[in-house]
């Protein structure tokens, strides 16, 4: 895969998987923004890849600052081909307890965001083409308890991919969504999102048995913005372990 001269933005870059997707796109040619809440992250990462990155403060759910980071990616390394959507934030709480401002926080950044990001794109690519690849989740497949608000904004996210790719086809501009599940990264760590027992669990859950890695998601994430997939649009690409292909367990 060469993506030589071709610019990318990656939302939620700072850390995770965006950080891997950033990393490993640079490191076949791409000249990469790194957008992201988290400068201080952001700002190490860029550093790690060289001048081929640049790194922009960019709150998803602020329409001004999309319009901003598309200027400063074309000022600085030219018209933007490729939008990886990622940046996103994980809450648990039971939908007995869960408040309307915590619910609305978790749309407002993980659906509205994408929206504000694939209209942005949608934009900046209309004569050029390019990719948009959304990054959902397994949780956007099937319900998981506790993740009321994320699981929708996750089911929208592959909604929202399906109608994009109808009206960006003839601008030759495709739009994937990946779908992570049991991924290594600080939003799996830090959100209590498992409890102590996980790495049982997890196994019980995983037919590969593991956990997943940032850069196995990032490689998904990267084939569908390459001209390797040009063919592709409105999918969904599962990257989890076999999780949402159902349970290991025999009965017994
Ligand atoms: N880790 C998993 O197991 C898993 C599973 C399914 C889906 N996902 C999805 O993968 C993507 C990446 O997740 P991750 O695990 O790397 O998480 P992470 O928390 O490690 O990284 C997410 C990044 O998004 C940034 N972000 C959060 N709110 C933002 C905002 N308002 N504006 C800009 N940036 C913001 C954070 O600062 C962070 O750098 C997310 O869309 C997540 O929902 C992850």
């Amino acid at each position: 895969m060469d993506f030589e001269g071709r610019v990318a933005i990656v939302t939620g870059g700072s850390r995770g998987i965006g950080a891997s997707t950033a990393s490993i796109l640079a490191e076949r040619g791409a000249r990469v923004v790194v957008a992201d809440v988290r400068a201080e992250e952001g700002a190490a990462i860029v550093a790690a890849i060289g001048p081929q990155a640049s790194f922009f403060p960019l709150d998803v759910t602020n329409e001004q600052q999309w319009d901003d980071l598309f200027e400063h990616a074309a000022t600085h390394f030219g018209p933007v081909r490729i939008l990886v959507n990622n940046a996103a934030i994980s809450r648990r709480t039971p939908i007995v307890t869960c408040t309307r401002d915590q619910y609305e926080e978790v749309v407002a950044i993980n659906q509205v965001g994408v929206f504000l990001g694939i209209r942005a794109a949608a934009r900046a690519m209309a004569d050029t083409g390019g990719a948009i690849v959304n990054v959902s989740s397994a949780a956007g497949l099937r319900g998981m308890p506790d993740l009321v608000a994320y699981s929708a904004a996750k089911w929208a996210v592959r909604g929202m991919t399906k109608v994009a790719a109808l009206e960006l086809a003839p601008n030759a501009v495709t739009v994937n969504c990946v779908l992570p599940g049991g991924i290594d990264t600080p939003m799996t760590n830090e959100s209590s999102f498992l409890p102590a027992d996980r790495e049982a669990m997890l196994t019980a859950m995983t037919p590969l048995g593991r956990q997943g890695r940032p850069d196995e998601v990032a490689e998904m994430i990267v084939f569908l913005a390459s001209d390797g997939a040009q063919y592709c649009t409105g999918g969904d690409y599962v990257v989890d372990g076999g999780r949402t292909s159902g349970t290991p367990a025999r009965p017994r």
